[in-house]
């Protein structure tokens, strides 16, 4: 079969590679649909995630047909349309029984991590029975796929850690599939206002089709935070959540925060950031962050059933699987191609 591998610091190959198998019992290999590229997986090609061995399949996201299952797979059978999951989880560990698949002592972020992943036509799904969904009938391809990462990850680290609540004002700092996920979800809750920022300016216009209330490019970020200042009468935002991962965005989210309020970290940072906790201290502030666990996934599938949530409206692009280089750089340079998330077909 072939697989996107990562073949070294800014190198990837499509690589002919033997078809998985089922290796343990609670196994199942599943037939890829159609996968996605992460933002993850550019920082993986660029090196900055140094425990991905050379040659590993990448890619965690994705639906398919269970081709083969181990003995002690019990939800799922041959045949079966599924989605799965971006995290592993065992289902039994003292990690998974509290729902923090995340840390799962047999599981969490393995796939396209440090197991082979979802760019190639086949996968093995280790714990099977936990880290895959049942597709409900006729629900729309694209939208699934939108399910095995970027949703949960915008709910769970980002909406309900920040707790959003009714009539309160949000900033989201990074309009990228996972802020674009944050303000699909955090209207499940009926803030008053969604400020979202980013250097984007095309970005920020999309938002506004999501449902932004407000769009403040924070080329100049002085600016930005008098500008998001003025938007909320000078009090600061209730719930400021970081989606890009980097230092001056978690800055600008510490400027912003009112009075009990709460930042909700959600970018993937590489480098230490200055942590103002002499101004913090006495404005009763909350700060979170943490690796999705995808515990909201079925939650979110009812309400895409539902129609409450329409996730492929973040899908701009579709390529082939043959045609996954020219994907990797079509997603490389998303800003030029008006690039948010895009679909690899199988079929
Ligand atoms: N915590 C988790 O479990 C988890 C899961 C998945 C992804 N992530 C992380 O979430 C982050 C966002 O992911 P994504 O796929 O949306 O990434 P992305 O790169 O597509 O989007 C980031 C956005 O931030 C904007 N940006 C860059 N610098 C900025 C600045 N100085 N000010 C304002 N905006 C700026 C970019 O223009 C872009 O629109 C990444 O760090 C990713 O690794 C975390
Ligand atoms: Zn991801
Ligand atoms: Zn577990």
């Amino acid at each position: 079969m072939k697989a996107l591998s990562f073949t070294g610091v800014d190198k990837k190959e499509v690589l002919d590679k033997k078809k998985p198998e089922v290796e343990k019992s609670t196994d199942a290999v599943v037939k890829l649909v159609k996968s996605t590229i992460c933002g993850t997986d550019l920082h993986i090609m660029a090196g900055h995630v140094p425990e991905v061995p050379d040659g590993l399949t990448i890619g965690h996201e994705g639906i398919g047909i269970v081709e083969e299952v181990g003995s002690g797979v019990a939800n799922f059978k041959v045949g079966d349309k599924v989605l799965i999951s971006c995290i592993t989880s065992c289902g039994k560990c003292h990690y998974c029984k509290k729902g923090l698949y995340a840390h799962c002592e047999d599981g969490g972020w393995i796939l396209g991590h440090l197991i082979d992943g979802t760019q190639a036509e086949y996968v093995r799904i280790p714990h099977a029975d936990n880290s895959l969904h049942h597709v409900p009938k006729g629900m729309n391809d694209d939208s699934l796929v939108m399910l095995s990462d970027i949703f949960p990850t915008g709910l769970e680290i980002g909406v309900l850690s920040g707790q959003v609540e009714p009539g309160c004002t949000v900033a989201i700092v990074g309009a990228g599939p996972i802020g674009m996920a944050a303000l699909l979800t955090a209207q499940f809750y009926s803030p008053g206002k969604i400020i979202m920022v980013d250097l984007d300016d095309n970005r920020l216009e999309m938002s506004k089709q999501f449902g932004a209330t407000d769009t403040v490019n924070s080329k100049n970020p002085e600016d930005a935070v008098k500008q998001i200042l003025d938007l909320t009468d000078g009090l600061g935002v209730d719930v400021a959540m970081e989606a890009v991962g980097y230092p001056k965005t978690f800055d600008l989210c510490q400027e912003i925060i009112s009075p009990g309020g709460r930042i909700a970290v959600i970018g993937v940072h590489g480098e230490s950031v200055d942590f103002h906790l002499e101004t913090l201290w006495i404005k009763n502030i909350n700060v979170s962050t943490g690796l999705v666990s995808t515990y909201t996934t079925p939650m979110l599938l009812k309400t895409v059933e539902a129609g409450k949530l329409v996730p492929n409206e973040l899908v701009t692009h579709h390529f082939h699987f043959d045609d996954i280089l020219e994907a990797y750089k079509t997603f490389e340079n998303a800003a030029d191609n008006k690039a948010l998330k895009l679909i690899i077909d199988f079929e």
